[in-house]
């Protein structure tokens, strides 16, 4: 394994890996997991990438945690096909419009690469109880991967997430409690108890690896499209950790040899009722403020509140793209234009991004001769409440 330690993203303290390890003790801002990439990159050849049986995201494990020795906690994930919207691009009169769709992992979203990911680092350093708070979807994932890893799941998610979600949660074992409030309330509650419970918290950024899982949806898209990225991503963001965990991939993949210095610009797609990063990068600010009643039924995006504000920030602004809010009966509108256009039933998320899409093209921010991909995250199913 290629780990060297964890490092802190605000003030740079090193940690050291082989603890189970949640903010920087220091500054208690997130910690990244750093690699020795000369040495990975000399045990893992790009050219030996096209020959590599292994279809998850574990196909990129020289450049994951999880000691060679130690099976990871796997059901397939990763490894979604990064689909042509012809259709759909056709009546943007875009030459190049394609759409990872996360919707076909595990539990139906790119939760399920974190998971993964986390979940077999918190068991190869002996946590036995995993506690998160979520707005459905990171729940319906713990649940899955901690039950196949042997390991306890808490689940706290706010009374109004997706019905099928808490239905999910309960059938694959974990315990799950309803909160009145939003996903800040359910990680208040998990805080307050955790020492007493013995609980190792896994919510987004608060500890190291979800983040690793979700970098490889950078590595999967640059090897489907040769070793090149696109001019433009569209991402739905709530925490952020797609968006963060996409800029380390493209970091390291630089830092490996294997793409230039071509960054896509990057888009950070919220809803209008929660949108604390829009505001605050129109605002120029380096730190959101949190979002007074927030509201929305993309649930993953009612986050008011990010730790990891301060990188998703820079992000955007260091790739050249920007953030955008989308009204929830926009979300649902375009949710039928892309089924009937694709055959893909989105989640309101993923719609909020092919929303925006529409809205940066009419504005000339998007030219119609870019490369433009679309993150699906998750699946219409799981929101039947939606669609009443
Ligand atoms: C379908 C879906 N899309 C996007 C998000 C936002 O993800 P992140 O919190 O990593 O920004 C979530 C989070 O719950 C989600 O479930
Ligand atoms: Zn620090």
């Amino acid at each position: 394994m290629f780990l060297t330690h964890l490092s802190c993203t605000s003030c740079g303290l090193h940690h050291d890996w082989t603890k189970l390890q949640n903010l920087c003790t220091a500054c208690r801002k997130p910690l990244l997991a750093v690699y020795d990439l000369e040495q990975a990159g000399r045990a893992l050849r790009q050219e030996e990438l096209s020959t590599r049986a292994e279809k998850s995201l574990w196909r990129y494990r020289e450049l994951l945690p999880v000691p060679i020795e130690t099976a990871p906690v796997s059901l397939s994930e990763g490894g979604t096909p990064l689909l042509r919207a012809g259709t759909l691009g056709a009546s943007l009169h875009m030459q190049d419009l394609r759409v990872k769709d996360e919707s076909q992992n595990p539990t139906q979203s790119f939760k399920a690469r974190g998971m993964s990911v986390a979940v077999s680092m918190a068991k190869h350093l002996g946590a036995t109880k995993l506690a998160v708070p979520s707005a459905g979807n990171a729940g319906s994932a713990l649940s899955a991967y901690a039950a196949r890893a042997g390991l306890e799941a808490y689940i706290f998610m706010p009374y109004d997430t997706p019905q099928l979600n808490v239905i999910e949660c309960c059938e694959l074992g974990a315990r799950v409690q309803l909160i009145d409030g939003l996903i800040t309330d359910c990680a208040a509650e998990i805080a307050r108890r955790k020492t007493q419970e013995e609980w190792f918290e896994m919510s987004t950024l608060k500890e190291p690896y979800r983040l690793e899982g979700k970098k490889t949806l950078g590595y999967e898209l640059a090897e489907q499209l040769g070793w090149w990225l696109p001019d433009v991503i569209l991402y739905p963001t709530g925490g952020g950790t797609g968006l963060i965990g996409m800029w380390k991939a493209f970091e390291e993949m630089e830092a490996l040899d294997w793409i230039d210095g071509k960054r896509p610009r990057m888009y950070s797609v919220q809803a209008s009722g929660c949108a604390p990063i829009v505001r605050a990068f129109e605002a120029g600010a380096d730190h959101a403020v949190e979002f007074p009643n927030a509201q929305t039924r993309a649930s993953g995006l009612r986050v008011p509140k990010a730790i990891g504000d301060f990188l998703m920030l820079r992000i955007l602004r260091e790739s050249g793209g920007g953030a955008i809010a989308i009204d929830d009966d926009e979300m649902i509108r375009v949710t039928r234009e892309v089924g009937g256009a694709e055959g893909l039933f989105i989640a309101p998320e993923g719609a909020a991004c092919f929303a925006a899409l529409r809205s940066l093209i009419d504005s000339g921010t998007i030219k119609l001769d870019e490369q433009v991909v679309v993150f699906n995250t998750g699946s219409g199913i799981k929101y039947l409440e939606c669609y009443e």
